[in-house]
């Protein structure tokens, strides 16, 4: 009797906390950082055998495979083959974003009374945490028992013109539910603006095959923020109706990039922050994206309250990506879950402050469906 229920509570405790337990996870060694640091790539692999590759260099999603209606698997992020690319100059592919996502106005901000002054790294502005910022640190990686990676990083007070000791822990977990989720935490020693995101660049047909102008777009956002001619906010909230921001039902998202909008030629193209529709704190859905010729589709919940929304409209073609494939003008679109860009100087933007005892938590999940319908890859073989 006793025997019976201790099995009985072991496979009740299993069961309450294994939610990822058929998730795979396996490493390898990916390259060294110039002094010698050997950087690792971590497997990650769910039942139906989508597969996430994750290193610990800036905590980059490498690879991401999953299958289209026909059930044959692509990889949907831009990327390269090896380190060596990352370490070259490239556009934040696949990497975790801080200390503060996106831009900070004329890289600086006061809080407390006391100006900060930051590195400038996009003309005048700061923009992903500066010269060298969480996509460019060796993170610690830990691989949890459930099959998900953690990724620790410690960013001094003073890191990159930022105050306070920031302790960051980033958990990525692949579902069998083929959900990449990502839960960010963070503690600091001394107030502090934090705002943490993935940059992963997304081509649902698969990375280097074509532009992005024919995914179906859908953003849960009733406003965007305008911004200015160093695409910082203005501050205003504006409505996406009558707009070509309106994506509020799918949209193709080449059906009116050209269109002749001041916000769309300040961007040279989508590069702004839509204000998400939301309730509560919880998961929510933000964005909805389907890739109409191979039926893959994308859904984006976070429990952020602003998504930017770029069309790689910096892409120009001298990049050279996994497998030689060149990637052009929006050869991808970037779903970057956050606060609203340089909120450390919009009193009016929900607060990106984070004090002395208080933890900075949030979740993104990228979960992905073929057109609209959850699959299973690796069915058991059929008995003859
Ligand atoms: C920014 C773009 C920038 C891109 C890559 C996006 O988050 O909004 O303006 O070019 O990141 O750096």
């Amino acid at each position: 009797m006793l025997a019976l229920s201790s099995a009985a509570a072991i496979l009740f405790i299993a069961g309450a906390v294994t939610m990822h337990a058929a998730t795979k996870i396996s490493h390898a060694d990916f390259g060294k950082m110039p002094d010698g640091t050997i950087i690792q790539i971590f497997t990650l692999t769910n039942a139906h055998g989508v597969e996430a590759r994750i290193m610990n260099y800036g905590g980059t999603v490498v690879s991401l495979k999953t299958p289209d209606r026909t059930g044959a698997k692509g990889d949907v992020v831009l990327g390269f083959d090896s380190l060596e690319g990352y370490l070259a100059p490239e556009p934040y592919f696949g990497a975790l974003i801080g200390r503060y996502g996106n831009r900070i106005g004329h890289a600086k901000f006061t809080l407390n009374g006391k100006e900060y002054t930051l590195p400038k790294n996009d003309g005048e502005n700061t923009l992903h945490g500066g010269l060298r910022g969480f996509d460019k640190r060796v993170w610690t990686p830990r691989e949890l028992r459930d099959g998900g990676l953690e990724l620790t990083y410690l960013s001094k007070d003073g890191e990159e013109g930022f105050p306070g000791n920031l302790s960051v822990t980033v958990v990525y977990h692949l579902t069998d539910a083929n959900e990449l989720k990502i839960d960010y935490s963070a503690t600091t020693d001394k107030d502090t603006v934090v705002n943490l995101t993935n940059h992963s660049y997304f081509n649902l047909k698969g990375a280097g095959l074509g532009d992005n102008l024919g995914h179906l777009m859908m953003l849960n956002a009733d406003t965007f923020t305008p911004v200015d001619a160093g695409l910082i906010p203005t501050g205003e909230l504006r409505p996406v109706d009558g707009t070509p921001f309106d994506f509020r039902k799918p949209t193709p998202i080449g059906s009116r990039i050209e269109q002749n909008d001041e916000q769309l030629k300040l961007g040279k193209g989508y590069d702004h922050n839509w204000v998400l529709n939301r309730k509560g704190t919880g998961l929510s859905l933000a964005a909805r994206v389907e890739e109409p010729t191979t039926g893959r589709v994308m859904e984006v919940s976070t429990t952020e309250p602003g998504i930017q929304f770029y069309t790689g409209n910096f892409l120009d073609g001298t990049l050279k990506g996994k497998g030689g494939k060149v990637y052009g003008l929006r050869a991808a679109f970037c779903l970057e879950t956050q606060h609203y860009p340089d909120s450390p100087n919009k009193p009016s933007f929900p607060s990106t402050v984070l004090k002395p005892g208080q933890t900075y938590r949030t979740t993104t999940v990228y979960k992905f469906l073929v057109n609209g319908r959850a699959f299973k890859m690796n069915p058991p073989p059929k008995k003859k």
